[in-house]
């Protein structure tokens, strides 16, 4: 949520950091601004997106080489040039971008008012902004110093990066809550939200951690905590690539990021399902297992997609693991003084690493003492680190702001998890923990042969592109994808969708139906079959119009659906993998139809780092 980029060295500055903004556009893209220090300190900002920054011409931008950048996502204040950052203090001394939120803003503002300060925008940011300086001049000390007191007393989430005239040789940076990657160079350096406007220049990064300040020139990094003692930086190398962060010929990231996930799902597996040895190594589970093996209960936090996962694990550890699971909204769980057991084990769904909620959640909880185990699919980031013990997803960057191969690897993670917890607590038997090996080894290639059938999948949303509304069903563990498919498309198409499971229709949302409503219902061959065509009767019965996911050789449903989507078949604990790639398909292809931008969906951004 907000991007923000700064570089300082021997390079132009201006199309470094406008570049890495445009990498970061998906974190926030309602407006952007950028500073350059060249003979004095000259900001441009924009409403709209980064794409806005190119009008700007002047001479600083083969002049500067140090600057800082900013792409928002509005919190305080609509998208307007006045909001966007950066920020300028009221003697124009100190110029600031900000990621996060800066909740006791209204009281410094209304402290700042009565000393005289003015404002030009509604951001809490110039409130910051003003605070520090009014610090500054007030001790009579260096920028440093004022920041360190400012930031004790400021209350929320923030990264800032700072410029300050007087020190064109200088960047501060400071970090809580909100991520701070440092790219080490050669007489330059880069600050970016995230490794991926850095990972062109250089592989090696430093991950500042929460209350820290990062005094950063073009030949030196000097960390320091809040009480001003230094910290020794550790330089860490990127296990990334930059075609990774780019399109590879796809028009738009969500599909290819779709078009990832049997190599994404192979790269999630590998190294720890070897169904030769009928082994499974996940390191962060082994290192624990008692924890695991001896929980009274589990619980789940997430958010959005992630949650949908974390739904589908609960369905997936019950049944093999017989361990408890609560899935909970991290958004409420962090606020609702939930009851936590020591022997508890929160596990903490993720791609990102970042979600604001997500993560003060799991604070809350290591606070009174459970064990935290992070699903996360951003090596290094926030809630990687603050968990106990953790299993990366591996999917490599997600880019498309709605989620596809990162679900996808949340629950190839997940089941592997179930399976080595049953396995050891002996609640499976040999013989179902070898049948679900062999079946998990062979989901990429079935994910493979679902893509291979995209242009039915595409003719499918042809004809449901402009539908005013969309029902998902689906029972047992297509239930949570149903959830997860009204999701997607609602993203991408702006559709009012729902997702219920099928049984609980005749209870309400069945007075929906009519001829215009399309229901999809994902009706792989399992255990409730027969109820799900009971469930395709009733609303074929009502003259609705119905889509149904299916395994190749069903004739039933085909016979009454209006359309179908085949998958392959297998068994119905890992059906999700599977039934959501036809899901994901349809709704890119109904984006796009609509003419939206489907890897920006509007009020969205990818990494919600506020709450
Ligand atoms: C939906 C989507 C969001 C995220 C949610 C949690 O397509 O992307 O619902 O799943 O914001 O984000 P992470 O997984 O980064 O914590």
């Amino acid at each position: 949520m907000c991007g923000i980029v700064a570089y300082i060295g021997h390079q132009e500055a201006y199309p470094i950091i406008l570049k890495g903004l445009k990498r970061l556009e998906y974190r926030g893209y309602d407006s952007s601004g950028i500073a350059l220090y060249g003979k004095q300190i000259e900001s441009y900002k924009k409403k709209g997106r980064v794409s806005e920054l190119e009008t700007w011409d002047a001479p600083i931008l083969h002049e500067a080489h140090a600057g800082i950048g900013h792409t928002r996502w509005a919190t305080h204040g609509e998208p307007t040039d006045a909001n966007a950052h950066p920020h300028q203090s009221n003697s124009g001394k100190i110029t600031l971008v900000h990621n996060g939120i800066i909740e006791n803003y209204a009281s410094l503002k209304a402290e700042l008012i009565q000393k005289g300060y003015t404002f030009q925008s509604e951001t809490d940011t110039e409130v910051l902004v003003n605070f520090i300086e009014d610090i500054q001049i007030n001790n009579n000390s260096s920028l440093e110093e004022a920041m360190r007191i400012a930031l004790k007393r400021v209350v929320g989430a923030y990264v800032i990066i700072v410029l300050e005239d007087g020190f064109p040789d200088r960047l501060i940076a400071a970090r809580k809550g909100s991520p701070l990657v440092i790219g080490v160079g050669e007489g330059e350096h880069f600050l970016a939200s995230d490794a991926s406007p850095i990972i062109e220049y250089t592989k090696r990064v430093i991950y500042v951690n929460d209350y820290e300040l990062a005094i950063i020139s073009k030949d030196d990094i000097i960390l320091k905590n809040l009480g001003n003692e230094p910290v020794t930086p550790y330089i860490q190398q990127l296990d990334m690539e930059l075609a990774q962060i780019e399109k590879g010929g796809f028009d738009h990231f969500m599909l290819k990021e779709i078009f990832d996930q049997p190599a994404s799902l192979t790269d999630c597996l590998r190294g720890r399902l070897d169904v030769a040895t009928l082994s499974l190594t996940l390191a962060g589970v082994d290192q624990h297992l008692s924890v695991f093996t001896q929980a009274k209960r589990i619980i789940i936090v997430a958010c959005g997609t992630s949650w949908h996962a974390g739904l589908i694990a609960e369905y997936m550890i019950e049944t093999i693991c017989r361990i408890p699971v609560e899935v909970e909204y991290a958004s409420e769980f962090r606020y609702r003084n939930p009851i936590i057991h020591s022997g508890d084990v929160i596990i903490a769904i993720s791609q990102s690493g970042e979600t604001a909620d997500t993560l003060v959640a799991i604070e809350r909880a290591k606070e009174q003492g459970a064990f935290i185990f992070g699903v996360v699919n951003a090596v290094g980031s926030s809630i990687a680190r603050l968990s106990h013990a953790g299993a990366y997803t591996h999917a490599g960057p997600e880019i498309g702001v709605a989620s596809t191969k990162a679900f996808t690897a949340q629950l190839a993670v997940l089941a592997m998890m179930a399976l080595k917890i049953g396995k050891a607590k002996q609640t499976l038997t040999d013989a179902d923990y070898k049948h679900y090996l062999v079946e998990l080894s062979q989901i990429p290639e079935k994910v493979q042969v679902i893509l291979s059938s995209h242009e039915l999948i595409k003719e499918v949303a042809q004809v449901y592109a402009e539908a005013n509304n969309f029902l998902f069903l689906g029972r047992g563990y297509n239930f949570p994808v149903a959830l997860e498919a009204a999701l997607k498309l609602k993203e991408v198409s702006y559709i009012p969708c729902s997702g219920y499971p099928s049984g609980e229709v005749k209870h309400g949302p069945i007075a929906l139906v009519d001829e215009t409503l399309p229901t999809l219902f994902i009706a792989t061959k399992d255990k409730y079959y027969d109820k799900i065509v009971s469930n395709i009767q009733e609303i074929k019965a009502r003259k609705g119009k119905v889509i149904a996911i299916i395994n190749p050789d069903d004739t039933a449903i085909r016979g009454v659906s209006d359309h179908v989507m085949e998958v392959p078949e297998t068994d119905e604990l890992l059906a999700p993998l599977l039934t959501v790639i036809p899901t994901q398909l349809m709704s890119y292809y109904i984006g796009v139809l609509r003419g939206l931008d489907v890897d920006k969906p509007r009020n969205l951004a990818k990494s919600v780092t506020v709450e």
